[in-house]
């Protein structure tokens, strides 16, 4: 199978690296975690690449992230982040007015970047459907692509700053950013960034990083919590594939993890559940 052919398909990359998983006892123990080695990859890459390039998701342990990141004591922790230094991007946004609280970037920056320092990041939000490309939803995801491929560092390589990660959330059927299983999103290549139309989950248009997009990332972290997502989790363990569970496709150049909590795990293969760290 060729390059394109795989990742057209979101076939995982047999070079890459494989997926490892970690075992957090409860939600707020993995949104800790995950919290901690965000903020542990911003500092790097900042040492490695002056600017660090993070993609973002949304969901409920998501918000338990972002909320984690901002109170005091990850606060101080983020000492070691220069926020002036911080490119935040996203990995799927809902095309709504920029009012609107659909939006996914909305509780992102109501618990984190409307706060100092945090409020300090670059930030490249996703169009809205009252912005710049007005109603025009192919416009817009090449708009995107165009304003990730402007802000690549000098030693990103491909269309897209190599995100130094992206925190993808999980949903219930498998999905991820907005790539949903057996979707027409799933086989569309024509740029690191899609337009999605009829999602089976509202709203209804939405722009997503493709399978292609999600392959430039140095690291993909998956981050599940509860047993909505044990179901979808077990799926993509077993050998399912990105048709039927996207979240089975991506793969970090360097890194892929799956960092989920007891919940999600519960229905894990034993033999799977065993090669799990516990966090
Ligand atoms: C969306 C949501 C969605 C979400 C996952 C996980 O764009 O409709 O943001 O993709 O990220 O479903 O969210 P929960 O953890 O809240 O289920």
């Amino acid at each position: 199978m060729t390059q394109e052919q795989r990742s057209l398909l979101g076939v995982p990359d047999p070079t890459r690296p494989s997926p490892r998983l970690s075992v957090a006892a409860d939600a707020q123990r993995l949104a800790t975690v995950v919290a901690e080695r965000t903020l542990g990859v911003l500092a790097s890459a900042q040492q490695a690449h002056g600017r660090a390039a993070i993609a973002f998701t949304a969901g409920s342990i998501m918000e338990q992230v972002w909320s984690v990141i901002a109170d005091s004591a990850q606060a101080r922790r983020s000492d070691q982040v220069d926020w002036s230094l911080v490119d935040v991007f996203w990995g799927d946004e809902r095309f709504v007015p920029a009012d609107s609280a659909d939006r996914n970037d909305g509780p992102a920056n109501r618990l984190l970047f409307d706060r100092a320092p945090f409020s300090e990041a670059r930030q490249f939000p996703m169009p809205t459907s009252n912005g710049r490309y007005g109603d025009d939803l192919d416009a817009a995801a090449a708009g995107y692509a165009a304003d990730l491929a402007g802000a690549r560092r000098a030693d990103d390589e491909g269309e897209l700053p190599n995100f130094d990660v992206v925190l993808l959330g999980l949903g219930p059927d498998g999905h991820c950013a907005s790539l949903f299983p057996g979707h027409p999103g799933l086989f569309d290549d024509s740029g690191p960034v899609i337009a999605v139309r009829q999602s089976p989950k509202p709203p209804p248009n939405r722009i997503s990083l493709s399978f292609r997009g999600l392959a430039q990332a140095r690291a993909v972290w998956f981050v599940a919590s509860g047993a909505g997502k044990a179901g979808a989790v077990a799926l993509a363990w077993s050998g399912a594939g990105p048709v039927v569970v996207p979240s089975a496709g991506p793969r970090g150049q360097l890194e892929t993890l799956w960092l989920i909590d007891e919940a999600a795990a519960a229905e894990l293969p034993s033999a799977v559940r065993a090669t799990a760290q516990q966090l």
